[in-house]
């Protein structure tokens, strides 16, 4: 069912007049869980499991969520693990030409992979999960290169299985390889899409791993594409600096958060507590609220969900996530935010 925008803010405004002092979205919850305003939410439509503790999931929007996106983005998704909110993000799978407005992902449970582990155990039909909205700039030009290389490993196909769909149709246009990395040959997952484009498949426990030197075998051609890579940190940091060492353009997707920066940390005021900390450029303004004992509300931890957003009063902070350097006055991501400086913070 489809709620249209303006009805639901009408049902809202009418709904305030009689609730208060509750708000209406604690009643309109109750109605429908998806309508909630203060948070992006999602039902889960259906699960598909496969034997090597992988599912695929496709997830209905509630209202109010953005569902237009770039092949090649992520959604955040949280969950309750344990009493407390987790959230983690993932690639969406689906092509944005899709009309019916269903977010699709794969997960894979990994070690340590707390929300992954408990969603490929539990995952079922009419779950609600909270969102954030698509997000990310790991996504292709319009118009296309003339010549792309994609280069995965592992889970890190994903953002690049919704660029490959997306492309069917152009693909006369764009000349496309595709160089994927698995541990072992189980782990192959979307081999339909990845045999479609003719992707070569290195099973690094039998071949060894993808170095540049073996790319530069496997696409002569290397110096005239654009590259895509997503996969483990350690690959990603050798591709940029072969790239940067052949002239390369390239873009990467990462899924962990990079502390490096040019941050040079200071002292943390959190104004409303009247608490100051020191710390380095690379612990960020929630972790040294924790440390300092002023507890701020977050989500995800991963820049995503929004949840721990703070005034930045005084001071400039920088986003390990964008690069960005945040002025006086701003609003900030402090699960994302490291002190470039002293700061204060509305905490
Ligand atoms: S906790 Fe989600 S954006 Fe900071």
């Amino acid at each position: 069912m489809t709620e249209s925008p303006d009805r639901l803010a009408r049902f809202r405004s009418v709904l305030r007049r009689f609730t208060t002092p509750l708000l209406p979205d604690d009643y309109t919850v109750l109605a429908n869980p998806l309508w909630s305003k203060r948070e992006l939410r999602g039902k889960i439509e259906s699960v598909e499991r496969f034997p090597d503790d992988t599912i695929h999931m496709v997830i209905r929007p509630g209202w109010g969520v953005p569902v237009s996106f770039e092949a090649g983005q992520y959604i955040g998704i949280g969950l309750r693990v344990d009493g407390r909110y987790t959230w983690r993000s993932y690639s969406l799978t689906n092509t944005p030409d899709t009309t019916d407005g269903l977010f699709s992902i794969t997960i894979r449970a990994v070690e340590k992979g707390k929300l992954s582990n408990h969603l490929v155990g539990t995952a079922r039909p009419g779950i609600n999960v909270r969102l954030a909205a698509p997000a990310g700039d790991f996504h292709l030009t319009d118009p296309l290169p003339e010549k792309l290389l994609f280069v995965t490993a592992g889970s890190g196909v994903t953002p690049v299985i919704a660029m490959l769909r997306s492309m069917e149709g152009r693909r006369e246009d764009t000349d496309i390889k595709v160089v994927h990395s698995v541990r072992h040959r189980s782990d192959l997952i979307f081999e339909d899409v990845l045999a479609d484009y003719d992707a070569h498949i290195q099973v690094t426990s039998e071949d060894g791993r993808v170095s540049p030197e073996v790319l530069e075998t496997l696409v002569p051609d290397f110096r005239e594409r654009v590259v895509y890579a997503c996969g483990p940190a350690t690959m990603l940091d050798e591709l940029e600096s072969w790239a940067s060492d052949n002239d390369l353009e390239i873009r990467v997707e990462r899924f962990t958060l990079d502390r490096a920066s040019d941050a040079k940390g200071g002292t943390i005021t959190f104004a409303k507590r009247g608490i100051e900390t020191t710390v380095d450029g690379a612990t960020t303004i929630l972790e040294a609220g924790e440390a300092a004992g002023v507890q701020m509300p977050f989500g995800c931890r991963m820049g995503i969900c929004q949840t721990c957003v703070r005034e930045l009063v005084d001071g400039h902070v920088h986003d390990l996530r964008t690069g960005d350097t945040k002025e006086p006055g701003s609003r900030i991501r402090t699960c994302v935010g490291v002190a470039a400086g002293d700061v204060v913070i509305d905490a």
